[in-house]
């Protein structure tokens, strides 16, 4: 059963809603900046802000502990001792799990897509410094297998006395869903003290879980802002997909929560070569960036998303509002495996 802590006061339309509890653990809330000098370069009339959801913390930066706050609290309601996930070599989620695990006294048990590497890098390297549990799995393994993997590891905990939590990938389900459902209280309150009347918010899709909760919360919310999603991976038609279902999911486990008609919107095209390769073009802009705002973008997630956000004002998908609010969903260690493209 959820338990469910406090009521929060929706600023935009007084209703009410009703979160499960929470650990505290992102530095929140986030500033929301104006970026003068990347509108003036990029913004064709248009005013260019940034949430800095990279500063939700240091090792617990970036989207994901927004999503973890109401995982963890979730698992420990639930009697468990373990979390377990998934990702990538250099997942962002898995790290920041792996921390959550260590801030919180928890085991952490990974299972990760790829060869373990000769040299401990970037995520990965902060994976083992946290003290969880690394498998890693050659695509070939994962990709078919991963709902086995998972099984097993969690079989294994209990087998030793231990219950384990296990949390899919990015952490996008129903329960991970409140994170950007609460997300959106901030950007109300963000709108309202910076006077944006009306906004696009771009942000990067990778399993999807940002751009569900964005999509509730700003429904809840009643946030005047059009949300896109850029896919970092898949296509358009599995990303609107994949959001429907953490969305339904997550009013399958909360009968409570009003009902509300979603539309996702997503921004195919930027997914280049393929997942986590990017090409000079996004090297470029994040070394831009960088020095444009001082705001440090990685070559997987938020680079490729600020391509999307970049050519799509270009192309004038953005036109008729001025305000346009890239969400920067962290992954800064995600710079450091890849510093070869930055030469
Ligand atoms: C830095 C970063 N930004 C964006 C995303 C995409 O978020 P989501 O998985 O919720 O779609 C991820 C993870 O996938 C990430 O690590």
């Amino acid at each position: 059963m959820p338990c469910f802590q406090k009521e929060h006061s929706n600023p935009l339309a007084n209703v009410k809603i009703a979160y499960p509890r929470k650990v505290d653990l992102a530095c929140t809330p986030t500033p929301l900046q104006l970026m003068q000098r990347a509108s003036k370069e990029w913004g064709r009339g248009h005013r260019l802000w940034v949430k800095r959801d990279d500063l939700t913390g240091s090792l617990l930066s970036g989207n994901k502990i927004r999503k973890l706050e109401f995982i963890a609290a979730h698992a420990i309601d639930n009697g468990c001792d373990t979390l377990i996930t998934c990702g990538g070599l250099q997942s962002n989620h898995a790290r920041a799990t792996a921390f959550v695990g260590a801030q919180l006294g928890l085991k952490v048990h990974l299972i990760l897509r790829g060869e373990e590497p000769a040299q401990r890098d970037g995520n990965f390297l902060l994976d083992h410094l946290a003290g969880a549990t690394v498998e890693c799995h050659s695509p070939k393994k994962y990709i078919p297998g991963l709902e086995q993997l998972l099984e097993q590891a969690q079989a294994s905990y209990t087998a030793q006395g231990h219950k384990a939590w296990v949390i899919p990938t990015g952490g996008s389900d129903g329960l991970g869903a409140w994170g950007y459902i609460s997300a959106c209280e901030e950007l109300a309150d963000d709108f309202n003290s910076h006077g944006i009347e009306r906004a696009h918010i771009v942000t990067a899709s990778g399993s999807g879980g940002t751009q569900a909760g964005l999509s509730a919360g700003i429904a809840l919310h009643q946030l005047p802002a059009t949300l896109w999603g850029v896919n970092v991976c898949d296509d358009e038609s599995y990303f609107i997909k994949k959001v429907l279902a953490d969305i339904e999911d997550w009013r399958s486990r909360y009968p409570h929560v009003p009902n509300f008609d979603c539309k996702p919107r997503v921004l195919d095209g930027y997914v280049g070569k393929g997942y986590a390769i990017a090409s000079n073009e996004i090297f470029e802009l994040i070394a831009r960036l960088a020095r444009l705002e001082g705001i440090v973008l990685d070559p997987v997630y938020t680079g490729k998303a600020f391509q999307g956000l970049v050519s799509e004002i270009e192309k004038g998908t953005f036109d008729g509002i001025e305000d346009i609010v890239f969400m920067h969903t962290g992954g800064t260690f995600g710079v450091f495996p890849q510093r070869d493209g930055f030469q």
